[in-house]
């Protein structure tokens, strides 16, 4: 239940691979540790660690790492017509999470599919990828209050959900300790596709896409073999071409195009996405254009994204403009296929490695474009 070790190598306990340790190490695998916990007991200060995927250890940790281990595995706990909420404990490795949703037939996490990390931390961080948030599917958090000693449940809405950003990472940084989270999956049809190739991917697959792009059904086009599916979660519209566009398919094929540009945590230590993509000004916004023309010619076109808040232009293009593709410094490297991520590829990269290869990305791009990127990745 309470499993404490001292003097702890934290080297498998961050994607990272950073060879570092930290003073004790506990490890908490039921909710009921909590209560029976003395907090103040404990070497200072405390970080409450996941999968240890979002975080870069720039040094030992003098103090207490407490690693939630509570894996719950996922219960499927009520549904309403075309909803179903499901409860995971927060130490459930969220793609095994997401794995399961597909193989139910349930649509909500298919588009993040192979993120690293625990479900726990998904709900802290708001983790996205290829149009979808986190957010968009949490239906309930259940969490230790640490500073009033009892077990609440925290509604979504209150947890100022944004880019990469929550509550937990601000106001309430170190008060709540996440035990399990409740998503908010469908049956019913509600695929994602508009964004980053997801479409393009499937269609290139031979998959239609078809009931998406009209937003109503195409019976006269239902033909051929429908593929053999859960046969839940699929509306009539989506037989189409052969092909059932499912969640399991639609995941494999985030896994495909995952796979082809992001490092395989398994082969090479990284914590995803190391910088955030900054939103901008339109005006600055056309700054950038005029360099980007000036450097690869007139018609030259930045990538970008308009959202409510702004622009927002990719980091990657920015340090892949900069040169920094491949660039290393001791054993780190700016990964050669999405420079929006650092890797340590050598194995025993240091902390500073990664740190003096942050500063100068953020140099070269600061003095290129004016923007300062901000880690996404949490030092501590
Ligand atoms: N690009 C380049 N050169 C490159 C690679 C990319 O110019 O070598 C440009 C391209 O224009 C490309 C654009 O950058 O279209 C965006 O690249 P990508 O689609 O890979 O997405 P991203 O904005 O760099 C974000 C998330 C990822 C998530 C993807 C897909 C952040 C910080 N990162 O990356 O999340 O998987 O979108 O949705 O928002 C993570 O958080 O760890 C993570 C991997």
């Amino acid at each position: 239940m309470i499993k404490k070790y001292t003097d702890f190598d934290l080297s498998a306990r961050n994607t990272f691979r950073m060879k570092v340790r930290c003073a004790l190490y506990v490890e908490v695998t039921e909710e009921v540790g909590f209560p029976a916990l003395d907090w103040a007991a404990l070497p200072q200060p405390i970080l409450v660690l996941g999968g240890g995927s979002n975080l870069l250890f720039t040094a030992d940790y003098p103090g207490t790492v407490l690693h939630l281990a509570i894996r719950t595995a996922p219960q499927l706990h009520e549904e309403k017509p075309g909803e179903v909420l499901v409860t995971v404990g927060a130490g459930v490795v969220f793609d095994d999470f997401c794995a399961w949703a597909a193989g139910e037939g349930l649509w909500g996490p298919e588009n993040l599919s192979l993120i690293p990390g625990e479900c726990g931390a998904s709900a802290v961080q708001n983790i996205g990828a290829y149009g979808v948030e986190v957010k968009d599917i949490l239906a309930d958090i259940r969490a230790w209050d640490r500073l009033e000693s009892r077990f609440v449940h925290i509604a979504p809405a209150s947890c100022a959900y944004g880019y990469r950003r929550s509550n937990f990472k601000t106001a309430w940084k170190g008060r709540y300790i996440i035990t399990a989270v409740t998503y908010r999956l469908s049956r019913d049809p509600r695929p994602v596709l508009d964004y980053g190739g997801v479409r393009k991917a499937l269609e290139e697959k031979g998959v239609s896409t078809y009931p998406e792009i009209s937003g109503h059904p195409r019976p006269d086009k239902r033909e051929g073999p429908a593929a053999e599916g859960s046969g839940r979660g699929r509306s009539e519209a989506e037989a189409i071409s052969g092909y059932v566009l499912t969640p399991q398919l639609l995941r494999e094929t985030i896994i495909g195009i995952r796979r082809a540009k992001l490092p395989d945590p398994a082969e090479v230590g990284s914590a995803g996405s190391f910088f955030c993509n900054p939103v901008i000004s339109r005006e600055h916004f056309h700054r950038i254009e005029a360099i980007a023309r000036a450097d690869n010619g007139p018609d030259y076109r930045v990538p970008h994204y308009d959202t409510p808040d702004g622009i927002k232009v990719p980091a990657a293009w920015m340090i892949d403009q900069c040169g920094f593709k491949g660039k290393r410094l001791g054993g780190a490297q700016v990964y050669q296929n999405q420079p929006l991520v650092i890797v340590n590829e050598s194995g025993s990269a240091t902390p500073e490695d990664i740190l003096g290869l942050e500063r100068q990305v953020i140099a070269a791009v600061s003095a290129k474009y004016a923007i300062i990127l901000r880690p996404e990745v949490e030092h501590i």
